[in-house]
């Protein structure tokens, strides 16, 4: 009763003053605010039900990521290929396969402190490389799995993943090495495992980024 007075004075006030009282700020937000404040459950709930670019029209299915919500890694690859498209899992195909074993070298399994994602949540018709609207129209969705999860560390496998996330056009041999950031977490790059397959000399570099990136988390803890 004593504070009703005090509102209408104030609603008034701002009236007389020409002020009109902004919308809710959900009618306001632009797609990536209402993405940036998704929940986890909500924001999978977002990406399985995505048209928001023409990539989910040719697709069977979303391919969310898959692992522990609360690891201290976060991996990250290009987008689905045919067999991640089929069973809707990242990395189930031959590069999936190399990087279970990369994994399992430094002591580590998918789904135990791991989680393992990509840049597009659809697979593009082909495997043709994503295209820029794409690319755009999917980047929130990461950065958000990426706020949730708040991993210690990232590991941006393959050119298109590291160029993305770091806004650049440099090349993996120039990015491997160093610690980057994205999004206020340390990130170390290196090769993808399907390229891994078809250039096995560079496994040796790979497996050095591994190592670069436990002793990273090491220093992290
Ligand atoms: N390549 C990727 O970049 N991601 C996958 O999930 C599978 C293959």
């Amino acid at each position: 009763m004593g504070l009703a007075p005090v509102w209408r004075l104030r609603r008034g006030r701002a009236a007389q003053a020409g002020t009109v009282a902004p919308p809710p700020a959900a009618a306001t937000a632009s797609r990536e605010q209402q993405i940036l404040r998704l929940d986890w459950d909500s924001l999978q709930s977002r990406v399985a039900g995505c048209t928001d670019c023409k990539l989910r029209a040719s697709c069977s299915q979303t391919v969310f990521g898959v692992g522990d919500a609360r690891a201290e890694w976060m991996l990250v690859g290009e987008a689905p290929g045919a067999e991640e498209d089929r069973l809707g899992e990242p990395f189930v195909g031959q590069a999936g396969k190399l990087l279970d074993n990369m994994l399992a070298a430094i002591g580590l399994r998918r789904g135990d402190n791991v989680y393992i994602g990509n840049v597009l949540k659809c697979r593009p018709p082909g495997n043709r490389n994503p295209e820029p609207a794409e690319v755009a129209a999917c980047s929130p969705y990461l950065l958000r799995q990426i706020e949730l999860i708040q991993p210690k560390l990232i590991l941006a496998m393959g050119r298109f993943a590291a160029q993305t996330l770091l806004s650049t056009e440099a090349t993996i041999a120039s990015l491997r090495g160093a610690l980057h950031g994205y999004a206020g977490v340390p990130l170390i790059v290196t090769y993808h495992p399907a390229y891994l397959l078809r250039n096995l000399p560079d496994k040796a570099k790979a497996w050095a980024d591994l190592r670069f990136a436990v002793r990273t988390m090491e220093g992290l803890r």
